[in-house]
């Protein structure tokens, strides 16, 4: 199944790994119904004024497919969009041009394990991976990025990020906004050198225990965007792309946030938000309707304040008491500051009359846990300077007694980000499963942190499937999980990249 070109294989030196369903492998045999091309390259993007930033970015092409299948974003660093339908049968050749080792995973999709990006199949650069899987997964938005140990933060920082659409016939037929009608939008921060290069320091100090936080808002790799619309309505797909940023979106003449799905898709119907909580890796898909605006007004998609301590170390040292960031020296906006996102100006008057069906999906939210079901307790500990989940640390291939897992089987987790910590130092997780997309059963928060939670808690949509959870400091979050069919290795990380190439990752194993 994976192939390397010009390289070691990543199976030959995983022996133990290359454990492929037959059912699969038969199938794989099977004509492809989308056959791309994809690379990791650096590059060159003009971000802001002067010189050009030196970037790593994702371009491809389609060799086999709809050509709709690969979708290029002109002159940005994102990756291509890339689009598929439920049951498509995909093939992507995946060429490593990078100076240093790197894999792609498929965030949010179901794949057999050898297909998930586990950093142990990281590839050499000047070679090649084979990607083959079906599509499972049920219409959504997806995300592609990059998984090699220890190197998540500084290559998506690169610029090697983008996003994966898949839809079905039934959403198809509930005629949303698409085509120019329907915007993708990358959220990320970056901080730029007096050159204009991205400046990124790895590793874990006092002043970064929060992660990378930069002081520019980029959406699709562009600053200061503005987009001019017409009065009519748009579809609009929100990823948060950044490290460490966590956004609380709202619009800036206080109009609710229609969201219609989250990270797994469409939700059953419609709900309604003051403002949506965007934790990294999560996606939120949202109807924006300008119908009844005037032309030549604007609208501001915002991240309002909250507070900053739900994410940074407190205690007067970093960020956000007028000290620079140690090692870079440069100020930059506190995790909790607000800031404007993007611009959207209502430029033409153009009437195109649209009903949003009441109900989208069939998503049951009414699943429960079986009653013989157990709670697995994840707890998210900080000792020893060190982010650990249960006490441990990530390891490339170790997976304890309490990580392996019956394929299809039904279980309740509970991330505990609660208790006594090591200098009370308690921040927020952004919690990701890979392989899987999740239910979220429950949120209860410690009374002494109740004041911080209520800053972001009505704008978490746990209506609907997710594959990432923020779990706030004081907060115990049970998820309702079944896990995939696939047989194999998959990962659950804290996905700030920062925490989680310092090791707040584990293995499991489903068998
Ligand atoms: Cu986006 Cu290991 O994940
Ligand atoms: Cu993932
Ligand atoms: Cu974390």
């Amino acid at each position: 199944m994976a192939a390397a070109y010009g390289g070691v294989t990543p199976l030959d030196r995983f022996h133990s790994e290359a454990t492929v369903d037959p059912a699969l492998a038969a199938q794989s045999r099977l004509n492809p119904d989308v056959e791309l091309e994809l690379r990791a390259a650096p590059g060159t993007a003009s971000i802001v004024p002067g010189a050009a930033t030196r970037v790593w970015s994702y371009s491809g092409h389609v060799i086999k497919g709809p050509p709709t299948a690969l979708q290029a974003i002109p002159g940005s660093y994102v990756g291509p969009i890339l689009r598929f339908q439920t049951g498509q049968r995909v093939r992507i050749h995946f060429r490593n041009e990078l100076p240093e080792e790197t894999i792609i995973h498929w965030h949010g999709l179901d794949v057999p394990a050898q297909m998930d990006g586990h950093p142990h199949l990281a590839i050499a650069s000047g070679t090649t991976y084979v990607y083959e899987f079906t599509i499972v997964n049920r219409p959504g938005t997806y995300w592609y990025h990059p998984h090699p140990h220890e190197r998540v933060g500084p290559q998506v920082n690169r610029g090697l990020t983008g996003v994966i659409l898949v839809s079905d016939a039934a959403e198809s037929a509930l005629k949303l906004p698409s085509g120019n009608d329907e915007i993708v939008g990358v959220i990320q921060d970056r901080q730029f050198d007096a050159g204009n290069q991205f400046v990124y320091v790895s590793g874990m100090s006092m002043d970064r225990m929060s992660g990378f936080l930069g002081d520019r808002i980029l959406v699709n790799g562009r600053p200061s965007a503005r987009m001019s619309l017409a009065t009519r309505a748009y579809r609009l797909r929100l990823m948060n792309g950044s490290n460490s940023r966590v956004y609380k979106l709202a619009w800036s003449d206080n109009t609710p946030m229609i969201v219609l799905g989250t990270d797994g898709g469409l939700l059953e119907r419609p709900v309604v938000r003051n403002y949506v909580t965007l934790a990294p890796a999560e996606r939120i898909d949202m109807l924006l309707d300008l119908s009844q605006r005037l032309v030549g007004s604007r609208l501001v998609l915002r991240s309002l304040a909250f507070p900053s301590r739900l994410f940074e170390m407190e205690m007067g040292m970093g960020r956000g008491r007028g000290r620079g960031r140690g090692m870079t020296g440069s100020r930059t906006l506190s995790n909790g500051a607000p800031f404007d996102i993007l611009a959207i100006d209502v430029a033409r008057r153009e009437r195109s009359p649209f009903v949003l069906p009441s109900r989208l999906s069939t998503y049951d939210g009414a699943w429960q846990p079986p009653a013989s079901v157990q709670t697995r307790v994840v707890r998210l500990d900080f000792r020893m300077m060190q982010f650990l989940l249960n006490g441990r640390r990530f390891d490339l291939t170790d997976v304890a007694p309490d990580e392996t897992v019956q394929a299809g089987s039904t279980h309740v987790w509970e991330f505990d980000n609660s208790g006594p910590a090591m200098m009370n130092m308690r921040l927020g997780h952004p919690m990701h499963l890979h392989g899987r997309q999740f239910r979220i059963l429950s949120r209860q928060v410690e009374p002494a942190r109740l004041g911080d939670w209520n800053g972001l808690r009505d704008g978490f949509v746990d209506e609907g499937w997710k594959d990432t959870v923020l779990v706030t400091p004081g907060e115990k979050v049970r998820i309702l999980v079944r896990f995939s069919k696939y047989p194999g290795l998959y990962l659950y990380h804290c996905h700030n990249l920062e925490h989680e190439d310092a090791g707040m990752m584990r293995n499991y194993r489903i068998v």
